[in-house]
């Protein structure tokens, strides 16, 4: 059985969670075996990098070396958890990947292209064989995390609006760029019709398997 790997991505409060659920809950309805991780973060090194980088005692961290950390992050979580899940036939699904990197630290920080070098290096090319992408302005997201329950807002969430409307930007044009690993849905919808808009995706990628092997 081949592997897939999804990722989803998104601005703060776009609801990732939730459809990150349905998602899992899907897939393993249908009989795969779903690996569910997150970026940061994703093995206990990673893990360890995430709880600095969000750290908002962490002011002084430069633009450059948090980007290279979450590269870091990224390299131990696709080298340790997800390669070695893809080669087992597992679905791998992943709380955002290297588009919030380009999104957030190319676009948001500015820092261009370097980004997508750099991640290249940490990847070692993997790319997602889906990627869903919730599009939630920043202005609805953000506000939707401060009035979550007990959330604590992290070093990138108290960034200014100004911010995330780049980085919001950084996302409109990494959909045009990839259209068709890239799969847009109006996240302001209600999670039903989010998570129904989904669904075509994952059948769509999950019949073109079926084709494949039909004839080989
Ligand atoms: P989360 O709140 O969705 O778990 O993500 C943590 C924060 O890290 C979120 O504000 C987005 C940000 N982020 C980046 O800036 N670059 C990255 O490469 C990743 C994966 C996340």
């Amino acid at each position: 059985m081949k592997g897939y790997f999804i990722s989803i991505e998104g601005s703060d409060g776009s609801g990732k969670s939730t459809q990150m659920r349905n998602i899992t809950s899907y897939l393993e309805k249908q009989g795969f075996s779903v690996v569910v991780t997150r970026e940061p973060g994703g093995t206990p090194v990673a893990e360890k990098i995430r709880e600095l980088i969000l750290d908002k005692d962490n002011a002084a961290l430069t633009d450059r070396a948090e980007m290279l950390l979450y590269a870091a992050s990224r390299a131990q979580h696709v080298e340790e958890k997800i390669l070695p899940a893809l080669k087992e036939g597992k679905v791998v699904l992943s709380d955002r990947f290297t588009d919030s990197g380009i999104a957030y630290q190319g676009w948001g920080r500015g820092l261009g292209d370097v980004v997508a070098e750099v991640n290249h290096i940490a990847t070692k090319g993997l790319s997602p064989d889906l990627t869903v992408f919730l599009d939630v302005p920043p202005q609805t997201g953000l506000s939707r995390k401060k009035t979550e329950e007990n959330h604590r807002l992290d070093r990138l969430e108290t960034e200014q609006l100004s911010f995330h409307d780049r980085v919001y930007a950084g996302y409109q044009a990494l959909c045009k760029a990839n259209p068709r690993r890239i799969y847009r849905v109006d996240g302001t919808q209600s999670p039903e019709t989010v998570f129904a808009e989904i669904k075509k995706a994952l059948d769509c990628l999950l019949q073109q398997e079926e084709k494949s092997q039909d004839k080989a």
